[in-house]
C-alpha cells in the first residue's frame, strides 16, 4: 500500500510495501522495487528550495518563461547567456550542466527538441539522458521545473508518467549471476515543480502510475533475463509465492503435474514430458475489487527454455530461448504494477510454466495428445510448444468466469518477420477488447498491431489423425498459431499478444519488459483510475 500524503501544495508519494521484505533490499533482490520517490509540488521557490540539481527542460527555439526566468535571474543570466552563445540549443537529448547558485548546487538544461515533435519517444530519450546526467554527478536528489515547457494538463500528465517510468526503468541492473555487480548510484528523490501546468495531485497520480509501471517493467525484465538453469518452472512458482507474501490481496495456488493430469491437460504435459523439470501451472489471484466482480485474466507462456524438443532448434542463438517465458514475466510484472497501484479490480494471472527438451520420454512429431478441452492435437512439430501449454491454460481460465482473457506469448518467429520488434502482434475475437488494447498500447508507447483471425486461415490447421494439428504450414505462421489458440477460447472475450519480437532486444541482449506498460494501462482504464 502507498503512503499517499496530500496537502494543498504537495502530493507526496513514497513506496511502502505491505510487509517489508528484507530480501527486497538485498543485492540479489528478486522482487523488484525502486529507491526512487517522486514528490509533486505546485510551487517551488527556486531561491530558497535547496536541491543538488535544478532541472530545466526547454524546447528548441522556445523562450524562457516562469520558473525558467526566475532561475535565469537567480543565476545572473547564466541560462540566457548559454542560449545566446549557442552553447545550448535545446536539441532533443542535449544536456548542459551549469554551476549552481545559492541553494541550487547545479542547473541542468535539458533539451526537449522541437515542441511539435515532442512525443512519447522523445520523452523516453530525454529520460535516459536525464538519468545519465544525474548519474554523472552522482546526484541523489533533484528538482524538475516544468514551467518553461508550457504544456497543457494532459500533455504534462503523460509526460510525467512517462518520465517516472523511464527513470525507474533506467535504474535497472541485472545482477543475479554476476559476482561483482557494479554497485549502482541511487537517485532517491525527484521533486517535480508543476508551476501551474497541472495540479500537484494530478501530477502525483501521473508519477505514481509511471513509477508503478517502471517497477513492473523491471520485474518482467529481471525474470526474463534469468538463465534457464536458474529460472525453471519451480523457480517461477516460488517467485509467485514470494510476490504473494508482499501483498495481502494476492493469493497463489500452483497446480502440479499430478493435478494437471487429473484435469486432463495432455497438451501442456506433452511439452514437459521430455524435461527433468516438472511443469507448473501457477495461478495468482489479485483481489482488489468486489468479490462478485468478474476478473481480468492474464495468461502467460512460461517456457523457461525452448530447445525445440525433438524438433530441435539450430544451435545459433539458441541461448535466446531462455526468454521464452517473456509472456509469463509480463504477467508477473503487470501484477506487480497492479499491486503497487492497489487497483480496485480483480485480476487472475496464470502462468503455464514448462521446459521444452528432447529426451527418451519427450513427445515426438506425429504424437497425438488430448487437451483439457477434449480436443485431440497432432503434434507435427514439437517446437510449436507454446500453443500446447497455452491451450490448456486457456481452457482452465474459463472457470474464473472472466471479464476478458488476454494471453501473452513469445509465440512465433513469424511474428518477428511480420512486425519486427516495434509492435506486438494483437489478435482478438472481440473488437472492443482489441480497440482497448490498441489504445492502451498507443498511450504507453508500448504498441500493438492488430492481425487477422479470419476463418480462412483455420483450414491450415487440419489434421488427418486428430481434431487439429499444432502447426499450419509455411504461410502466416503467427496467424495460424493464434487460430490454434482461438479454438480454445470460444466461450469468452479473448485477445492474444504475440511478443516474440517485442519482449527482448538483441543488442545489447536483454528483456524489454514489454508489454507490461500496455497491460497495466488497460487495467488502469478498466479500474477507472
Ligand atoms: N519460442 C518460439 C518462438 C520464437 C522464435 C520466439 C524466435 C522468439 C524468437 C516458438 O516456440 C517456436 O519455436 N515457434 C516456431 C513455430 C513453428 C515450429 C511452427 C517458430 O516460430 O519457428
Ligand atoms: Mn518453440
Ligand atoms: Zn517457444
Amino acid at each position: 500500500m502507498w503512503i499517499f500524503q496530500f496537502s494543498l501544495h504537495t502530493a507526496r508519494l513514497t513506496l511502502a510495501p505491505f510487509t517489508p521484505l528484507r530480501s527486497l533490499h538485498g543485492r540479489h533482490e528478486s522482487v523488484m522495487t525502486t529507491h526512487l520517490t517522486f514528490i509533486a509540488r505546485d510551487i517551488v521557490d527556486v531561491t530558497s528550495t535547496a536541491t543538488q540539481c535544478a532541472i530545466l527542460p526547454l524546447f528548441h527555439g522556445g523562450a524562457l518563461s516562469g520558473t525558467a526566468l526566475e532561475l535565469d535571474r537567480f543565476s545572473s543570466g547564466a541560462i540566457s547567456a548559454a542560449l545566446a552563445l549557442g552553447d545550448f540549443t535545446a536539441k532533443a537529448g542535449e544536456i548542459l550542466m551549469l554551476p549552481g547558485v545559492g541553494v541550487s548546487k547545479r542547473i541542468l538544461l535539458l533539451g526537449c527538441g522541437e515542441a511539435k515533435k515532442f512525443d512519447r519517444a522523445a520523452v523516453r530519450k530525454l529520460s535516459q539522458h536525464l538519468y545519465r546526467a544525474l548519474e554523472s554527478k552522482q546526484a541523489t536528489e533533484a528538482t524538475l521545473h516544468l514551467a518553461a515547457l508550457e504544456l497543457d494538463e494532459t500533455e504534462a500528465a503523460w509526460m510525467l508518467a512517462y518520465l517516472a517510468r523511464h527513470l525507474v526503468a533506467a535504474s535497472y541492473r541485472y545482477s543475479k549471476t554476476l559476482t561483482k555487480p557494479k554497485e549502482p548510484w541511487k537517485l532517491n528523490r525527484l521533486v517535480v515543480n508543476t508551476s501551474g501546468a497541472l495540479r500537484a495531485r494530478k501530477a502525483g497520480d501521473a508519477l505514481r502510475e509511471g513509477r508503478a509501471i517502471g517497477i513492473g517493467v523491471n520485474e518482467a525484465r529481471n525474470l526474463a533475463n534469468l538463465p534457464g538453469n536458474i529460472c525453471t518452472p519451480a523457480y517461477l512458482s516460488r517467485h509467485a509465492r514470494k510476490l504473494a507474501r508482499t501483498n495481502d490481496k494476492l493469493n497463489v495456488t500452483v497446480l502440479e503435474e499430478k493435478k494437471m493430469r487429473e484435469l486432463g491437460m495432455g497438451a501442456l504435459l506433452s511439452v514437459s514430458a521430455g524435461s527433468e523439470q516438472p511443469a507448473k501451472l501457477i495461478v495468482m489471484h489479485y483481489k482488489g475489487g468486489k468479490a462478485a466482480a468478474k476478473p481480468y485474466v492474464l495468461v502467460g507462456k512460461g517456457i523457461t527454455f525452448d530447445s525445440g524438443g525433438i524438433s530441435l532448434k539450430p544451435g545459433a542463438k539458441m541461448d535466446e530461448m531462455k526468454f521464452d517465458m517473456g509472456g509469463a514475466a509480463s504477467v508477473f510484472g503487470t501484477l506487480r504494477a497492479v499491486m503497487e497501484l492497489g487497483l480496485s479490480i480483480n485480476v487472475v494471472g496464470i502462468v503455464a510454466a514448462a521446459e521444452n527438451m528432447p529426451s527418451g520420454s519427450a513427445t515426438k512429431p506425429g504424437d497425438v495428445v488430448t487437451s483439457m478441452s477434449g480436443k485431440t492435437i497432432e503434434v507435427l512439430n514439437t517446437d510449436a510448444e507454446g500453443r500446447l501449454v497455452l491451450c490448456d491454460a486457456l481452457t482452465y481460465a474459463a472457470r474464473f468466469k472472466p471479464a476478458t482473457v488476454i494471453d501473452i506469448a513469445t509465440l512465433t518467429g513469424a511474428c518477428v518477420v511480420a512486425l519486427g520488434s516495434h509492435a506486438s502482434g494483437l489478435f482478438a475475437n472481440d473488437d472492443t477488447l482489441a480497440e482497448q488494447l490498441l489504445t492502451a498500447g498507443t498511450q504507453t508507447h508500448d504498441r500493438a498491431w492488430r492481425m487477422p483471425l479470419w476463418h480462412d486461415y483455420q483450414e491450415q490447421l487440419k489434421s488427418n489423425f486428430a481434431d487439429i494439428a499444432n502447426i499450419g504450414g509455411p504461410g502466416g505462421g503467427s496467424i495460424t498459431a493464434a487460430c490454434f489458440l482461438s479454438r480454445f477460447t470460444e466461450d469468452y472475450c479473448w485477445a492474444h499478444l504475440d511478443i516474440a519480437g517485442s519482449a527482448w532486444d538483441a543488442t545489447p541482449k536483454g528483456a524489454t519488459g514489454r508489454p507490461v506498460a500496455l497491460l497495466t494501462r488497460y487495467l488502469l482504464d478498466r479500474a477507472g483510475q
